[in-house]
């Protein structure tokens, strides 16, 4: 017997990403503001300053960037869970922005090569299940010289608190899929960004990223 009931109802990585996303989407708001408040804070207008042109939001969530985006870029937003994706929807209009809303998977972009100046990923390359599949795409869709815009958590630089993240993340990954020790970083330079500014913070375990994809 080559498959048991167990393995024909197990659900792909990004159908389990979907229905942890659906449900967390009421609560979300409410629990990112005291993280960007502690953890995070100036990442998200970090991202906004940078953005320029045609700007694409991968795995926008419920759209927390929205209000730091500059008034002249257009944005297009792209999510895997319908429930996040409407709040983005209701704070898109709340802010009076004309932004372009879809559901999508970060490794499958529905874009053609080279659609957008700046692509922008906020906390969510840590609960991408491909995290080098999404970043592949990502520059896939920017154009020569175009930027990509990282912020995210990761591994602490520090010992004791990488050792406590990496313990913490046995019971996440398999709850939710969601990373503490990961790093972009090395990916994007594997995908062949030049790397035009990074910042550190917090222990280590917060970084920015600002990538260009070579012209
Ligand atoms: C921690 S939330 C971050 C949301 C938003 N970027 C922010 O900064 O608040 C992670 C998001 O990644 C989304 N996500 C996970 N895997 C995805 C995928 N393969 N494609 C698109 N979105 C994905 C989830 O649905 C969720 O909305």
């Amino acid at each position: 017997m080559t498959s048991t009931g167990k393995a024909k109802t197990r659900q792909t990585p990004a159908a389990r990403q979907k229905r942890v996303w659906d449900k967390s989407a009421p609560s979300y708001d409410k629990q990112i503001a005291f993280f960007e408040k502690i953890w995070f804070a100036g990442g998200r207008e970090w991202l906004g300053e940078r953005a320029r042109g045609r700007v694409l939001e991968v795995a926008i969530g419920t759209g927390r960037n929205l209000p730091c985006y500059p008034a002249d870029v257009t944005i297009t937003g792209i999510e895997l869970s319908p429930a996040m994706l409407a709040i983005a929807r209701q704070r898109a209009a709340g802010l009076g922005r004309d932004v372009d809303l879809r559901e999508g998977d970060a490794e499958h972009l529905a874009f053609d090569d080279a659609s957008f100046d700046t692509v922008v990923c906020a906390l969510s390359l840590c609960t991408i299940p491909s995290p080098v599949a999404a970043v592949g795409e990502m520059r896939r869709v920017l154009g020569p010289g175009g930027r990509l815009l990282l912020l995210d958590h990761i591994g602490s630089t520090w010992p004791p608190v990488y050792a406590a993240q990496w313990l913490v993340e046995r019971i996440t990954i398999r709850a939710a899929g969601e990373h503490f020790t990961r790093r972009q970083l090395p990916l994007v330079q594997a995908a062949g960004f030049q790397i035009a500014e990074t910042e550190r913070l917090k222990a280590g375990t917060v970084e920015r990223i600002h990538a260009v994809k070579p012209a």
